[in-house]
């Protein structure tokens, strides 16, 4: 070949705008550390409501948010792609532009996400050939899909001034049902088909564990969740539960690349029967944050994405049978949008990294040496993250060696330094770790003008304004910390400008001040020009936010230049300067004290949310003011006293009912991997029924010799299943959280005559598909419905017609705004009770708490209205309450048509269910419908149900635009 032909045929389509080293990613040739979290557009369908997070994932610091796409939802009917209502993406790309923050799109097409099917579509159960691999029968499957999203994404990169930076290929590509393996050609066509597609920013994966798979995309990574899943034992970490392997996984994997780390737990999943989701919040708190977080910088980790930042819901049929309607994950922010304590701490992590650019050309020195390294204490280890690039800053994380204790340690740190190893603190007395913590200590660490040559209490932020350094440091109540500062010439004199604190200072040989203070109290002092600023403890340092004004032009929003330090509220989410006011916007949920760091020019006048502040000036020359919360009083309906109406929604048992519309069930093979034990397959989704629940009649003439029934029946864990055989209850498996599948046998009341004809009626709940994590498993498509079933008493009687329905219409599902998952089979939902306008002025009054006397399902409805003011963030929930676990029943919510609750009274954990405003109409009529299925012959009531606050924040929230519920209409041929 010639040189001119190689060059030729060499083309670097990689973009400019996005490149990579050993040490970190770049955006148009500038480091930064990329932390991220992830959000799931589909589990947050009021689209208008996505700036609201994105804006409260920026003001803690972060710069990126990581987020699955669900192509079942976009594809439920092979070749039908919809990007129908909620899930539209463009909506999610835009608000990322408005916050200024970057995307990385994680299209699968497999994604796991605890989503049904792993995000497969419904059809893959019955379409032949091993998923996840190299089948042309897969890759076909996929085609269409990877297309239509690549492109939807590649128009939303940053070389096209949308905010995608990076897209993952796969999802967890690492676990192989034998004798199945890597399948090198699968991931090849894979980023191929992305490239096609048109995507040319680089391409990611994400490896369970540093394993090595998938090596052949542009910037390979992994995933941890090293504290695990067992949110019932929140206090219990193991003793090694801290992670140093994965540095040596990471260089064995991709030493050319930056320690890329695409999920690592920022919560953890609750499954039915768990402990809930306040308890996965303690598992993974602010101390499980500190540790485990600052172990992944101690390993130079440069993209740290928290897996999830806002976990949404499971709304409708979105849940695979792992988890139950709320997907809250315990995340810094809740289901209801409020943030937890967890937010709060991640602020000052991110905050730090983003104005440590030292920290972006490290390399850990001692990784598997790190005990009692530096400190001489054995119970601890201390990692040395030196920046190998610029040569002179030290980053020194130190934490427990037994990561499970509660000890307190004290120790000194022998650090090399540009004055020579010294031994700090250096005026006397112990630093120490309380227990679970991580502390980051800073050696010739830059800050605007200001070097300190050791500081222990941890830097939240610095920033020069008007020519002044001003600098955050924190520390824990009541330790003592040490932080010095170079000097040239005559040695500098530290004074406290306010606050209780004292400190004691000393000159250092070689030119430098050291300054000890004990951190209580917001203590002020000023070295020099440098403002330097100690708290008391973490709650006080929560309290500041760092806000940049946006700069010019279609990044505007992305700018880190400028930043503005404000003290106060319980979230900023903005700040722009126009010639002498700062306008600050943000949410308070009680009076707020402000302190403002600004520049003096463009702060004469400061706004907060449009009104002005009177402003207060300290003696160090920052602004102060107090703003008083506004909270205004709503009403909240009583939903136990408004009108109900109520009709049966089991009219398939009455002997008047025709099935005559339903699907024939006389497939007599099927692909799917569970071989088929009956001689008609009896697999729901074999015949177009993929999510909620599932009916099943079978009509048979008699023998004269039955006495009952069995019937082996799969829906996924927590399911359950009634039968009834004419119109008689004949029993039901009414569930429990582990059971995915199970055999009861029901006995009938009474001998049936000889030749007489008989329809077995048999309600199912189908939990969602399992997801398919092990690759060539094909576990996806373990089927929901009759496995097997027998006559008691009787091999001979036959059931001469099986027949099945699920959501009207199955993959041709109706309503194509609130998606697929929406609507499963019971009666009142194929008829569209649960939408607004149905009319129900012939139904009977009746109400869920007064519920149903016999085994069978009833749907409720009702109606409200809400008048709740702009200006606020007043998030809502559904509460029910259940005093005793019997009778037991399964209770769908429908809030304005979108289904927003599956509770199962007898199995739990969630009793309370969030439903955002935006599906709530916050200014006027809602619907509210109830289905109520009652498992057992006594029936079964909610015994109550409750419309309720779940917090009260005044809020500068972008306008909430209602997302569409259309109205009821005929349906035709409903059954
Ligand atoms: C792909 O799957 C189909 C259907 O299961 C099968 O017949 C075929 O042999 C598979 N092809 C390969 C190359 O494994
Ligand atoms: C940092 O040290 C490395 C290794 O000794 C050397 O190659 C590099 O030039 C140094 N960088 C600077 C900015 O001095
Ligand atoms: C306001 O929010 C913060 C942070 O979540 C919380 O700690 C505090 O208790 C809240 N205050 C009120 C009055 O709700």
């Amino acid at each position: 070949m010639s040189i001119l032909l190689f060059t030729f045929t060499y083309v670097d389509t990689k973009p400019s705008q996005v490149t990579w080293d050993e040490y970190s990613f770049k955006i148009n040739g500038e480091r930064l550390m990329l932390f991220s979290g992830e959000v799931h557009p589909y589990r947050m369908p009021v689209q208008s409501l996505h700036l609201d997070v994105f804006q409260k994932i920026k003001a803690m610091g972060f710069n990126a948010i990581s987020f699955y796409v669900f192509w079942g939802i976009l594809e439920p009917k092979r070749g039908e792609i919809s990007f129908e209502g909620f899930r539209d993406l463009q909506p999610f790309f835009d608000a990322a532009m408005k916050a200024g923050i970057y995307l990385v799109a994680r299209p699968g097409p497999y994604i796991n996400a605890e989503t049904a099917g792993g995000g497969f579509p419904g059809w893959g159960t019955y379409t032949p050939g091993l998923w996840r691999t190299s089948n042309t029968t897969y890759l076909d499957a996929y085609a269409g899909y990877i297309e239509a999203v690549g492109s939807k994404i590649a128009a939303n990169q940053i070389t096209k001034g949308g905010p995608v930076i990076l897209v993952q290929s796969e999802n967890e590509y690492s676990g192989f049902q034998p004798p199945y393996t890597e399948d090198f050609d699968y991931e090849a066509k894979l980023m191929q088909s992305l490239r096609d597609a048109g995507i040319t920013v680089p391409i990611t994966t994400n490896d369970a564990w540093p394993g090595a798979h998938y090596t052949s995309v542009d910037v390979y990574g992994y995933d941890s969740y090293p504290n695990g899943f067992d949110c019932s034992h929140p206090y219990t970490w193991l003793t090694d539960a801290v992670p140093e392997w994965l540095w040596g996984g990471h260089e064995d994997a991709n030493p050319d690349d930056l320690n890329a780390v695409y999920e690592f737990q920022g919560g953890a999943f609750d499954g039915w029967g768990g402990s809930g989701y306040d308890t996965c919040a303690i598992l993974t708190g602010p101390e499980f944050e500190r540790v485990f977080y600052k172990n992944q910088f101690a390993m130079s980790t440069t993209y740290l994405n928290l897996y999830m930042i806002f976990g949404g819901t499971n709304w409708g049929g979105i849940a695979h049978p792992g988890v139950y309607t709320s997907y809250d994950y315990g995340s810094a922010i809740a289901e209801d949008r409020t943030l937890r304590e967890k937010y709060y701490e991640l602020k000052l992590q991110a905050n730090f990294l983003a104005v440590s650019p030292a920290y972006l050309t490290t390399r850990p020195m001692n990784i598997y040496s790190t005990q009692g390294s530096f400190t001489g204490n054995s119970a601890l280890k201390t990692t040395q993250v030196l920046d190998v690039v610029g040569n002179k800053t030290g980053f020194y994380v130190v934490r427990q060696t037994d990561a499970s204790t509660n000890a307190l340690q004290t120790y000194t740190l022998q650090l090399p330094t540009s004055l020579g190893t010294l031994t700090i603190p250096t005026i006397g007395g112990l630093l120490s770790l309380n227990g679970k913590d991580s502390k980051i200590h800073v050696v010739d660490y830059t800050a605007g003008s200001t070097e300190l040559v050791y500081s222990t209490g941890e830097i939240f932020t610095w920033a020069t304004i008007d020519g002044r350094d001003v600098i955050v440091l924190y520390g824990n109540a009541g330790e003592l910390h040490e932080t010095a500062f170079k000097f040239s010439g005559q040695a500098p004199v530290a004074r406290v400008l306010s606050g209780t604190g004292t400190i004691k200072q000393q000159t250092l040989s070689g030119g430098a001040l050291a300054i000890q203070y004990t951190t209580s109290g917001q203590t002020v002092f000023q070295v020099r020009n440098t403002l330097v600023y100690i708290f008391v403890d973490r709650t006080t340092a929560y309290e500041f936010w760092v806000l940049h004004p946006p700069s010019n032009g279609a990044f505007a929003q992305f700018n880190t230049k400028n930043p503005i330090i404000i003290k106060g509220g319980y979230l900023l989410r903005s700040v722009s300067t126009s010639e002498s006011t700062l306008a600050i916007t943000g949410d308070l949920n009680s009076t707020a004290s402000f302190e403002i760091i600004a520049p003096k020019a463009s702060s004469q006048k400061v706004t907060f949310n449009g009104g002005t502040l009177t402003l207060g000036r300290t003696s160090y020359g920052t602004l102060t003011a107090k703003r008083t919360v506004n909270l205004p009083s709503v009403t909240i309906p009583n939903l136990s006293t408004l009108n109900w109406k109520t009709a049966d929604s089991l009219p398939e048992i009455s002997r008047t009912y025709s099935d005559a519309k339903w699907t024939v069930a006389n497939h007599t093979s099927s692909i799917n991997p569970v071989v088929p034990l009956t001689s008609a397959v009896l697999y729901a989704g074999d015949y177009g029924y993929h999510t909620g629940n599932i009916l099943w009649r079978g009509h048979f003439a008699a023998t004269g010799a039955e006495t009952g029934f069995t019937v082996d029946v799969l829906g996924g864990s927590a399911f359950g299943y009634s039968v009834w055989l004419d119109s008689t209850f004949i029993g039901s498996w009414e569930g429990d959280a582990v059971h995915g599948e199970f055999t009861g046998t029901f006995n009938f009341p009474a001998v049936l005559a000889k030749g007489s004809a008989h329809v077995l009626t048999i309600l199912q709940d189908h939990m969602g598909y399992e997801e398919d994590w092990t690759a060539g498993s094909d576990a996806f498509k373990t089927p929901r419905g009759i496995i097997n079933y027998s006559f008691v008493g009787s091999n001979s009687t036959t059931v001469s017609t099986w027949k099945v329905t699920g959501n009207l219409g199955g993959e041709s599902y109706v309503d194509k705004t609130r998606g697929p998952l929406n609507e499963g089979g019971l009666f009142g939902e194929r008829q569209g009770w649960h939408l607004p306008g149905f009319n129900d002025a012939a139904w009977a009054t009746g109400k869920p708490t007064t519920g149903i006397s016999k085994a069978g399902v009833s749907f409720f409805r009702t109606t409200f209205n809400l008048n709740i003011p702009k200006g606020v963030d007043y998030p809502l929930a559904l509460v029910v309450t259940n005093s005793t676990t019997n009778p037991h029943f399964r209770s769908q919510l429908y809030v304005n048509g979108y289904q927003f609750g599956k509770y199962i009274n007898h199995i739990g954990p969630q009793k309370s269910f969030p439903v955002p405003q935006g599906i709530l109409n916050y200014n006027g009529v809602n619907t509210l419908a109830v289905s109520l299925w009652a498992a057992g012959a006594a029936g079964a009531k909610l015994d109550s149900l409750a419309l309720q606050l779940t917090a009260k924040v005044e809020s500068t929230l972008p306008a909430v635009v209602n997302q569409p519920s259309p109205a009821w209409t005929t349906r035709p041929g409903a059954y």
